[in-house]
């Protein structure tokens, strides 16, 4: 019995070394660390229960029947962040590269179909070079059933990616299928296709950072949300972000205790918008001041920073936050903002998390470059995401909503539950000064009569009174009692019920 005991040890053993202690100790020296290290990071200490840790792949082509490694390049199970269940896979990469066999395959497959039908978040750590070029089309069999996992939970349970090393092929497009992903700067790459086969195809040479660093996917591409400088803070940072989701689109979203009343007023966000409308102010500092102890998590932060998107709670329960952020472009709406936030909201109204938008927008950018990159669909796509949006939604004007862009951001004609406004906001179709160069073109040579009519139109439109006339705006607030207001409106709502018409799926405008 004993030596029983005891082989499983030896096996435990020689599974935990992976590829070798010298293929462990190159993933060290790249500043990585291995498969296992970063579960336990990322895991509540001894939470982790491994699966299918003997499993081996079972090709026989090239001579790989000789180089047999117990679990085949993946660890994969389940534990807890926060004692909350999540199941993980982590692609070993001291294993083949971590590359992905017809076995590795199912591996992942098991643990998407458990997260799947226990309803729990599935976080994969990736660092690898795609398909098991020895196995061919077995691998690319493989792939193609995890995509359609990935497709199937999708709105079902929140699926989270981390690159951690350098990720090529289907380990980046599963990733893409997810609901965030996130990088590690310096270390982790996600491309379709190399360096190498770039060179030989298009004969542009370029590195690997360069073609699908860090930097170009949180700027560039917007492929990924967020980086990290090392493997350790990624992984706490994403324990950070899980603590805010649901376990699924039917479990409620999470509460903590909350140390901050609601009831305490903020004098300083009396004076957050200067007197002169051109000037800019941070609206993440509204952010800040409305959630819980200011804690943030922001989506996205490097890219189209002109619309800024996180998740904060208000009372200890997860809130979306999306607003136009007036210190870039003017906080004005272009292509990349409504992809962004389009995406977003969409997350949130899959897991009924309420959905907060601040608004200071001078409109949609004009020009050939939106125009010909798609503006109207893209525009569209923000339009369509808030309309079809049934979570509880609280709007809050603080100074510009002009023209089509008032529309957009969650406004009343939207289904907006509770639409609030500052006594600085300022809803019209445009600016004064565009609006009277037009509507009195006549008298544009004459400043006096232009001043006089710019004047009128100010009195008369930039402000929240003409919309709250018509019930468009449910009420004009003090800003010092914006955060104790947003959280009464989010309890009013707690209980909301709404439902869109039954439909297969809609047919947003991708
Ligand atoms: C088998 C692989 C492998 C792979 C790497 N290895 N990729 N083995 N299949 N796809 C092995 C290497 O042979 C090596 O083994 C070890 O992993 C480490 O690889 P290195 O090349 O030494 O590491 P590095 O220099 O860091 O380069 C990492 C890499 C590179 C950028 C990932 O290995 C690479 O380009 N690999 C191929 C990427 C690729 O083209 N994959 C197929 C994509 S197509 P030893 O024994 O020396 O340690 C695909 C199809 C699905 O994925 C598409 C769905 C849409």
């Amino acid at each position: 019995m004993k030596e029983i005991l005891h082989e499983l040890e030896v096996r435990r053993e020689r599974a935990r070394m992976g590829g070798g202690q010298a293929r462990i100790d190159a993933q060290h020296k790249r500043g990585k660390l291995t498969a296992r290290e970063r579960i336990d990071v990322f895991l509540d200490e001894g939470s982790f229960e491994e699966f299918d840790m003997f499993v081996e792949h079972r090709s026989t082509d090239f001579g790989m029947e000789k180089t047999k490694i117990a679990g085949d390049g993946v660890v994969t199970g389940w534990g807890t962040v926060n004692g909350r269940t999540v199941f993980v896979f982590a692609k070993d990469f001291t294993v083949f590269g971590g590359s992905l066999s017809e076995t590795h395959a199912q591996k992942i497959m098991k643990v998407q179909d458990m997260a799947l039908k226990n309803r729990a978040p599935i976080i994969g750590l990736y660092d690898a070079g795609g398909a098991r070029i020895q196995e061919g089309v077995a691998a690319l069999g493989g792939y193609a059933e995890v995509f359609q996992r990935n497709v199937l939970a999708s709105g079902v349970i929140p699926q989270i990616s981390v690159i951690m090393g350098p990720c090529a092929g289907g380990d980046v497009y599963s990733p893409a299928m997810t609901d965030f992903i996130f990088m590690v700067r310096d270390t982790s790459y996600m491309f379709v296709t190399g360096p190498d086969v770039v060179k030989t195809v298009t004969n542009e040479t370029v590195t690997a950072e360069e073609l699908g660093g860090a930097s170009v996917h949180t700027t560039k591409s917007s492929i990924a949300d967020g980086a990290y400088d090392n493997d350790v803070d990624a992984l706490l940072q994403v324990r950070r972000l899980v603590d805010f989701l649901p376990q699924s689109n039917t479990s409620p979203v999470p509460e903590i205790e909350c140390f901050q009343s609601v009831e305490e007023i903020d004098a300083s966000l009396d004076t957050l918008v200067p007197a002169n409308a051109n000037k800019p102010y941070d609206i993440k500092e509204l952010i800040l001041k409305t959630v819980d102890e200011g804690d943030f998590f922001e989506i996205q932060e490097s890219f189209a920073r002109n619309i800024v998107c996180g998740f904060g709670r208000i009372e200890g329960a997860t809130v979306g936050f999306v607003a136009n952020q007036p210190m870039v472009l003017a906080g004005v709406l272009d292509s990349d903002a409504s992809r962004k936030a389009a995406r977003f909201v969409r997350f949130c109204d899959c897991f009924n998390i309420p959905v907060v938008t601040f608004v200071d927008v001078p409109g949609f950018l004009p020009g050939t470059a939106q125009e010909y990159g798609g503006l109207i669909k893209h525009g569209a796509k923000l339009l369509f995401a808030f309309a079809e949006a049934t979570v509880p939604k609280v709007t809050l004007i603080t100074r510009k909503a002009y023209g089509g862009a008032y529309d957009v951001m969650a406004s009343k004609h939207l289904r907006g539950d509770i639409n609030y406004a500052w006594p600085t906001a300022q809803i019209a179709v445009m600016g004064a000064k565009g609006a009277v160069e037009i509507i009195f073109r006549k008298d544009i040579a004459d400043p006096e009569k232009i001043a006089e009519h710019t004047k009128m139109y100010e009195d008369r439109f930039l402000s929240p009174f003409v919309a709250a006339e018509r019930g468009y705006i449910d009420e004009v607030i003090m800003p010092h009692s914006t955060r104790k207001r947003i959280a009464r409106a989010l309890r009013l709502l707690r209980n909301k019920d709404l439902e869109n018409p039954w439909k297969k799926h809609d047919n947003i405008p991708l």
